[in-house]
């Protein structure tokens, strides 16, 4: 695995929302920089950063028009280089965005694909042979262009699937994985790849990574060796790539495809999304680290130990506070609540990954769909730095911001908790300090858990002489972990503990060490 990954603790950027360095109201590539202390300061290493490519922005930039093209909103390829190198700089690291299973509908390979000629790019998408054939099985488009056929769509209506085949093509315009047009696509990502390494970037993260072939078996075997082709080549001329991938199946993006990092998705009701996102509209709440929740971590850790098994000395199944596409964290916990809650998350084994601003808790806003966000919109706000105009983000007018920022009173802003010794923002920076000073964080297949029982709120686990030990419940707990002999060296909230188990205070998380002799 890449060196520095095992070490690295991830920042995702949203461009549009960071910081506004030209007063036109929408974040830019020039205000990254401007930030860049800030984010080596809180304890970050590595950045990923949304895409930032030409685009209509009918799905926040994930309709690429040109991928070598930096969106003029965000400033210039001569600024993204500088960014890069004040990246590299600062001994930190930075992963573009890679969207490889679809273009925007104005990518110009689609409109030549949409042609009645043939010519290079006719391939390049998945077309039936007629206007009438539907594309059975798949969200397909016919009646919008000249050409005598129906184009398959990888997400929303914007986004054309490029052609990359399928496992096993039953239909005459179903192609082989090893067809001709097949091929050069792979090829053509494989080049938009090679290209942003060129330019200074580490590598990608990389958009629903498992969508690129189609009638995929349940492993996605065919993805699988589509990647292992593409990553096989690129790493020939760039061998220290950094990749992860939206793809939530360890076994195959690590395991199979090359890919040295996972995410654990947000998938609807899955074990990711009960830790922190288990709630209705009515009203009922049992995400593990709401303080009355009665569910046990085990709901978490069937779903995520199998995973983990599988990939744990190959590369990293990564944790995330959120993202770009899920409600913040800070929707539903309190800061307490969120304290614990990135506590477990910062601690496990793999990257961490910490969306901005989910440092200081902003929160989620209800707001109308802005660029294909719909629900999302509301967690793409822009950051809150302090208590100036705009929060800090933007000297433009208020009305003319890309999202308008959180006007309550007691809106949280890096300013306000810098301030504040016991803020959410000193806890995260204190245990980003702290990870760093221990190599076992540094292993990330040494997980061990050694209390989680059914029924109890508190659980345990240990990563070599590192034993962590949470109670997120509003009441004192007694579990059954043997801390005797060692001493706390992170600590929110306190615990008893003897020779027959801990005693953690409500709401609390502690780190024990055992104590070597001198
Ligand atoms: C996943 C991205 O995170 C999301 O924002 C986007 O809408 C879809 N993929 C489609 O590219």
């Amino acid at each position: 695995m890449t060196e520095w990954l095992k070490t690295a603790i991830f920042y995702e950027i949203y461009p549009q929302s960071f910081r506004d360095s030209n007063g036109d109201g929408i974040g830019d590539i020039n205000g990254m920089i401007e930030k860049l202390d800030y984010i080596r300061d809180l304890g970050c290493n590595a950045i990923w950063m949304n895409p930032c490519y030409d685009s209509p922005f009918k799905d926040g930039g994930y309709d690429v028009r040109d991928y070598r093209k930096v969106a003029e909103r965000y400033g210039t390829i001569e600024d993204l280089r500088r960014l890069f190198a004040q990246v590299h700089e600062r001994g930190m690291h930075i992963l573009l965005d890679l969207v490889p299973g679809h273009t925007s509908e104005e990518h110009p390979w689609f409109v030549e694909s949409c042609k009645t000629e043939r010519n290079q790019y006719s391939d390049r998408y998945i077309w039936t042979d007629c206007w009438f054939q539907r594309a059975e099985g798949f969200p397909y488009i016919a009646g919008e262009c000249d050409r005598n056929g129906a184009y398959i769509l990888n997400y929303f209506k914007c986004q054309p699937a490029l052609n990359y085949g399928f496992l096993n093509p039953k239909e005459h315009w179903q192609k082989p994985l090893d067809h001709p047009a097949c091929l050069e696509t792979r090829a053509a990502m494989r080049d938009v790849m090679c290209y942003w390494m060129e330019q200074g970037c580490d590598g990608f993260r990389v958009d629903m990574a498992d969508s690129l072939v189609k009638n995929d078996d349940e492993t996605k075997s065919g993805t699988c060796q589509v990647w292992s082709d593409i990553i096989g080549q690129v790493q020939e001329q760039y061998p220290e790539i950094a990749l992860v991938s939206e793809w939530n199946n360890p076994a195959s993006a690590i395991g199979k495809a090359g890919f040295q990092m996972d995410f654990f998705l947000d998938w609807f009701g899955n074990g990711y999304n009960l830790l922190m996102r288990d709630y209705d509209e009515n009203g009922r709440d049992d995400s593990f680290f709401k303080k009355d929740s009665r569910r046990s971590i085990n709901d978490f850790l069937q779903e995520y130990l199998p995973k983990y098994d599988a990939v744990k000395k190959k590369g990293l199944y990564c944790l995330i506070t959120g993202n770009h596409d899920m409600v913040r964290a800070a929707y539903n916990l309190e800061e307490q609540e969120l304290k614990l809650a990135y506590a477990f998350l910062f601690t496990m084994p793999g990257a961490p990954f910490l969306y901005y601003g989910d440092e200081i808790g902003m929160r989620y806003q209800k707001l109308p769909c802005k660029e294909g966000g719909y629900t999302r919109t509301g967690s793409r706000t822009p950051m809150q730095w302090d208590d100036s105009v705009n929060h800090g983000f933007s000297e433009a007018d208020p009305s003319c911001l890309y999202l308008p920022t959180d006007d309550r009173a007691d809106a949280p802003t890096v300013a306000a908790q810098k301030e504040r010794k016991d803020s959410l923002y000193h806890m995260v920076r204190e245990l980003f300090r702290f990870r760093k000073e221990h190599s076992a964080f540094a292993r990330h297949d040494n997980l061990e858990i050694l209390s989680a029982e059914e029924g109890r709120r508190s659980f345990a686990y240990r990563r070599d002489d590192l034993v962590m030990v949470c109670n997120p419940s509003d009441h004192v707990e007694r579990i059954d972990v043997n801390v005797t002999g060692m001493k706390v060296v992170f600590g929110i909230g306190a615990a008893r503990w003897d020779q027959n188990g801990c005693v953690p205070e409500a709401q609390s998380f502690l780190i024990f060490q055992t104590v070597t002799e001198e």
